[in-house]
């Protein structure tokens, strides 16, 4: 093997996705523009950071959350912790396993939300950990017990009921469970659905009235564990479809309708269109194929008729577009717009962050220079909005002149413009996976 050979490191390990060491606090922070005074909280953004400086996967790192606290136009600080689970503890553990049939053994790396006054890290095996607001760790969350599956990293908040929509699903049967959290915090329903296989089902949508479960062709299979270090494998016998539910239903109330094969880790948003169930989603023609390369996320539009049972598909753009976000207000009721980080690289990280406009079918960008690299766009509302896009975009971008990150505040009723604002960190933020904006309490 050359020294070239030896020194090469798979992209998660490698630039500014390696992982980084030290837990930072910093209150001081410098800002270019202004930062909007109504912009009262935290954005809090989790990612995979492997302790060790070695993982098999992009998805098996320790998780560390990553925080900016705003207030009345100031940083007040920049924070990095890990969530330490029993995973960060026990450095020599195999996320693939023991710890998969322990569900405190949490990697804690993919989704940070606050629901029911809980900050949660989530990852999609295990049950979430708890976080306090100054993201130290409190413990593993399993709604005082009830919670008997993990959750997955894409649950969602109804922003018309409060409640929280969500499932698991699992290597061994059950393979699929819903779960429904009250508004104030507690675990109201829990539905074992009935699924061929056990799948990596990364999200799912929620509409005013239904969920929908995406079951796609990607499936576990720890006899053939050699596709990158992550035990599953697309199929071509498995099929796909997606399972319409209403909301409080349970197995039988699902209807399954058979799409084209294909893998998507996000959908932008979904919603109810008389009969029909519009879904917008980043769509993969086909993921972890055995000696294929994969081929990028581009936004698709899925079509359910619910009157003839058949699902249309139409391809909405050709570019490379994932981590699609719409604002919280808005999930599961119809959107406008989306936005997305646009990838350029042939790698999972932003070189602009381009919005769709669903309505005019035309999208914006705005375009990161100088080699700057962001993740994805969390939407938060303007005082008082009334235009859907009425708010700002905010997502750690990184500079390789500086080898810093920003947090950056777009406005994204003009993304094509500057900044509004740009808070200097003291370190870089590695590219990673989710994040949300917790608002102080109004
Ligand atoms: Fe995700």
């Amino acid at each position: 093997m050359s020294e070239a050979a030896i020194s090469e490191k798979p992209f998660w390990l490698s630039g500014n996705f390696a992982p980084t060491y030290d837990e930072v606090t910093e209150t001081k922070l410098n800002v270019t523009g202004s930062i909007p005074p109504e912009l009262n909280g935290r954005y809090l953004r989790n990612g995979a950071n492997p302790q060790t400086g070695e993982s098999a996967h992009w998805f098996l790192g320790n998780g560390m959350i990553h925080g900016v606290e705003l207030n009345n136009g100031k940083a007040n600080w920049y924070r990095n912790r890990y969530v330490r689970t029993p995973l960060l503890t026990d450095a020599g553990a195999d996320p693939l396993g023991a710890a998969l049939d322990d569900r405190s053994k949490s990697l804690a790396n993919t989704h940070i939300i606050s629901h029911a006054g809980k900050i949660l890290a989530l990852e999609e095996g295990h049950w979430p950990f708890e976080l306090s607001s100054d993201l130290e760790t409190v413990g593993a969350y399993n709604y005082d017990g009830k919670l008997e599956t993990g959750m997955t990293a894409h649950p969602k908040i109804c922003p018309e009921t409060g409640e929280l929509l969500f499932f698991a699903y699992g290597m061994t049967p059950p393979y699929l469970t819903y779960h429904r959290a009250s508004a104030n915090g507690e675990l109201v329903q829990s539905e074992q659905i009935e699924v061929k296989g056990a799948t990596m089902m990364h999200d799912f949508n929620i509409t005013r009235n239904h969920v929908i479960f995406m079951d796609l062709p990607l499936v576990w299979n720890f006899e053939n564990a050699a596709n990158a270090g992550l035990p599953i494998q697309w199929s071509d016998e498995y099929g796909a479809r997606l399972g319409v539910m209403p909301r409080n239903g349970s197995n039988k109330d699902v209807v399954w309708y058979d799409i084209d094969p294909c893998y998507v880790y996000h959908p932008v948003n979904a919603y109810e269109d008389g009969d029909d169930i519009v879904i917008d989603v980043c769509r993969l023609a086909h993921s972890m194929k055995p000696g294929v390369k994969d081929v990028p996320p581009v936004l698709h539009r899925w079509t359910i008729h619910q009157n003839t049972g058949k699902v249309s598909e139409s391809q909405i753009d050709d570019r490379a577009v994932d981590f699609p976000r719409v604002p919280d207000a808005i999930v599961g009721l119809k959107h406008r717009y989306g936005y997305t980080a646009e990838f350029g690289s042939g790698l999972p990280t932003a070189v602009a962050f381009r919005k769709y406009d669903m309505q005019s079918g035309t999208s914006e960008a705005h375009q990161l220079q100088n080699g700057r690299v962001g993740g994805e766009p969390v939407f938060v509302p303007a005082d008082g909005a009334s235009a859907e896009d009425d708010g700002y975009l905010l997502s750690f971008v990184y500079d390789p002149a500086e080898n810093k990150s920003e947090l950056v505040i777009i406005d994204a009723s003009n993304v094509a413009s500057d900044p509004v604002a740009r808070v200097h960190l003291p370190t870089r933020v590695p590219a990673g996976f989710h994040g949300s904006w917790v608002a102080d309490p109004a």
